[in-house]
């Protein structure tokens, strides 16, 4: 069943299109993420589900009702704002129970309400501190808790993760996933973190200018980018661009202008004769020192651009023959004993499995 769907909606601001023409169904109890650059118009889709926006054309449903004319106090829907403004005069307990005393619910209703959702949040012990004397991981729980304390069927994040800082962020990730399995609503979550949108997603859509440019599980959308602009922004930095000159058996050959021809995989529907853009993960390329190896149907010839110590692993940027700077992934523990220097020449290997053709 679906709780939310989205038919044609469009929502301009004066000569903005916020949101251009969006059809979308959200299933039941899923985990959705709506992923994008700054601008590209989620804020605005959760604002439209949540009713603080209306759409100039087509129509919003939850759970098989079309609520276009329903104001937000009647939606069965909360959202979690990026800053998630507690209010700062009161405890966590009266942030928690604001929303219940609105509703004019019984004191014996509201404190057994609250101190549940005090439970699954983990703040227990904490509920006579003020905003202010807590942690931001804290402060982020209370607002989950003064959303989830309605119920609503559906709750709308906003970049709920993006004030905190990255061991935070990760702790989160998981309380978050936590909590939707524990109160099995549907999330759906605005993030421009694509680590985090694939980590956390039952499915995701992929927005940029207003548009969905694609809608899959983390899997689908990572193997299968429809187009060059999700693949980038999922983390497919490498590209190169040339002509199809020959495909057979979901492989294709691609000549660039001064490279040796290269082969890739094609995409599902495979691809028309004319110009394309061939796309390689950063942590599928092999780099050959000493020569290039056997097994690989791509070596392109590089010289170390950047190098730079991530933790775990090195990332390489290396100089290829037309200029292009290709990014390249591997961990420390892996097979380069001595790391690169900038201006040694190598060879970038890889299979042609690894490499996705995308129409440009
Ligand atoms: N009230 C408004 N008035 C005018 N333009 C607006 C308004 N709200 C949003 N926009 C514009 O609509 C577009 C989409 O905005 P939206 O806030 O949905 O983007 P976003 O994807 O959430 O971006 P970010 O990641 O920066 O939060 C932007 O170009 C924005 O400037
Ligand atoms: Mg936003």
């Amino acid at each position: 069943m679906h709780t939310v769907v989205l038919e044609n909606v469009v929502k301009t601001h004066g000569q903005v299109v916020a949101v251009d023409d969006v059809t979308l169904s959200i299933k039941s109890g899923e985990f959705f993420s709506i992923l994008g650059p700054s601008g590209s118009g989620k804020t605005t889709i959760l604002r439209l589900i949540a009713g603080l926006d209306v759409p100039d054309s087509g129509t919003i449903t939850l759970q098989q009702r079309i609520v276009n004319a329903d104001p937000p106090h009647v939606r069965p829907v909360n959202m979690v704002f990026q800053h998630y403004a507690l209010f700062p005069h009161m405890t966590v307990f009266e942030n928690i129970a604001f929303g219940l005393r609105m509703h004019r619910q019984s004191r014996q209703d509201i404190r057994e309400a609250v101190e549940e959702m005090v439970a699954l949040v983990r703040l227990k012990g904490k509920t006579q501190r003020f905003p202010a004397q807590l942690s931001g991981g804290e402060q982020q729980r209370v607002a989950l808790a003064r959303a989830l304390v309605n119920r609503p069927v559906v709750l709308l994040l906003d970049e709920p993760l993006a004030a905190l800082d990255q061991q935070l962020r990760q702790d989160m990730q998981a309380e978050l996933k936590r909590l939707q399995q524990e109160v099995n609503a549907t999330f759906i979550c605005v993030t421009h973190q694509q680590d985090e949108a694939l980590m956390l997603s039952d499915r995701l859509g992929v927005m940029h200018r207003g548009t969905l440019l694609q809608v899959g599980t983390p899997q689908e959308i990572y193997e299968q980018p429809v187009s060059s602009t999700v693949a980038k922004f999922i983390g497919l930095s490498n590209s190169l661009s040339g002509m199809v000159t020959r495909t057979e058996n979901n492989f294709c050959w691609i000549q660039a202008e001064a490279f040796p021809t290269v082969m890739a995989r094609c995409p599902e529907g495979g691809v028309e004769h004319g110009s394309a853009t061939v796309m390689v993960r950063p942590e599928r390329l092999h780099i050959s020192v000493d020569g290039p190896v056997n097994g690989y149907e791509n070596t392109f010839p590089a010289i170390v651009h950047h190098v730079v110590f991530h933790g775990n692993e090195m990332f390489y940027q290396f100089r290829l023959r037309n200029d292009a700077i290709w990014t390249a992934r591997v961990p420390i523990a892996g097979t380069h004993a001595r790391p690169l220097v900038p201006g040694q020449s190598v060879y970038l290997q890889w299979a042609a499995h690894d490499g996705l053709v995308l129409s440009s």
